[in-house]
């Protein structure tokens, strides 16, 4: 496998989670860092023992690099975009692509001039439950959709500056929804309303709460409610995401809280659809999924190249048997079985 060679520009709360990710990958070999707060810069290198820099240029012109991973805020990034794809470099960019449409434009035009790959980063088109309602769309399990209904929640406080001044809940946070739904609908948008709210801090000036309405060409329609006012004590990690998504013939719920998802189709009655591990027979309904069996073999062969290592071996495979038989032992006796003395039949 070759190794992709990425260097990270924006080492905040989210470039740090991409840091970890990227480092967790054994398709990717992170090279370098920046970020234009020097300390953030020097610790993260450090921390990864790769070079670290203020200014992304540094990165750009280094021939080792192939790609960025920009998770700098969205009016920085058009810039170390632009002249990171000019100069030969494949891009992934946190969403959304910028904060103006000029900016956007250079952007997808710097793209297609040197033929590189540009990458926007909506990562709830990973995410397992939306990834697994978007295959029984495809199916049919729910017919033709109608209408998708989404809500998202987090906390009004720990957001940086720039999301109040540069960027606002729209831009930030209503795109997840509204890019799920072009998904979900395959469909362009025709029409859109919106109210919004901002009665949690009125003198910052900007809506902390709105509620968009929103038209296909299908005739399908969208609700999206998006609020920084989930209450500080509530157990969501991060977001509280639902979305009910109805067709002509049955409707799906989400529930990203607890990563469930519930269909209920005239055909096949009410389910409970697994995520996460088991795709069904050849022709299921899971569609272009990663799933926990075919993630486990994609490892297998990666160890079969030489380039991985079996996380479970013989010897540990053996050892949990000898565990089971103790217990095993155990039930049949009555008795607590010492393992070290325990010698299986
Ligand atoms: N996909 C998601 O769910 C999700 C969630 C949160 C944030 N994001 C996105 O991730 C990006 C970063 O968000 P964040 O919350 O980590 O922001 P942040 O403010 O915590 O971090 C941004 C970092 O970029 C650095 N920076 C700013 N300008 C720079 C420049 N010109 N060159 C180099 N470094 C620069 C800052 O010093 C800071 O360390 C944004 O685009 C945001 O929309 C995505």
């Amino acid at each position: 496998m070759n190794r992709v060679n990425v260097a990270l520009v924006g080492l905040g709360a989210f470039g740090t989670w991409h840091a970890r990710s990227l480092r967790d990958l054994p398709q990717c070999r992170i090279a370098g860092v920046a970020d234009a707060d020097a300390t953030r810069a020097r610790q993260m290198g450090d921390a990864l023992g790769v070079p670290a820099a203020r200014d992304a240029q540094a990165l750009i012109g280094d021939e080792a690099i192939d790609a960025l991973v920009l998770a700098v805020p969205p009016f920085a990034a058009a810039e170390i975009g632009v002249a990171a794809l000019k100069a030969g470099k494949h891009v992934f960019l946190e969403k959304p692509i910028a904060v103006t449409d000029a900016d956007a434009a250079a952007l997808q035009a710097a793209a297609e001039a040197h033929d590189r790959v540009l990458m926007v980063g909506y990562v709830e088109r990973f995410n397992p439950s939306l990834r697994r309602t978007k295959a029984l769309i495809r199916t049919g399990a729910i017919g033709q959709v109608t209408k998708i209904s989404s809500r998202r929640a987090s906390r009004f406080a720990g957001k940086p500056d720039w999301v109040w001044d540069r960027c606002g809940i729209v831009v930030h946070v209503v795109g997840h929804d509204l890019d799920v739904m072009r998904w979900f609908v395959d469909d362009e948008v025709e029409r859109v309303y919106a109210e919004a709210g901002s009665l949690m801090r009125g003198d910052l000036g900007q809506p902390d709460t709105v509620c968009v309405t929103l038209r296909f060409r299908s005739g399908a329609v969208g609700i999206i409610e998006s609020a920084w006012t989930l209450p500080s004590n509530h157990p969501a990690e991060e977001n509280d995401t639902r979305m009910d998504v109805a067709g002509t013939a049955g409707m799906i719920s989400v529930n990203n809280l607890d990563q469930t998802i519930n269909l209920c189709s005239e055909s096949s009655g009410y389910r409970l659809p697994s995520i996460l591990r088991w795709p069904g027979n050849l022709d299921g309904d899971v569609g272009p999924l990663s799933w926990a069996l075919k993630d486990e073999l994609a490892h297998f062969a990666a160890c079969v190249g030489g380039e991985a290592e079996p996380p479970v071996t013989a010897a540990h495979a053996r050892e949990t048997l000898r565990i089971l038989l103790a217990i095993n032992k155990a039930i049949e006796t009555s008795a607590p079985v010492a393992l070290e003395t325990f010698r299986p039949q």
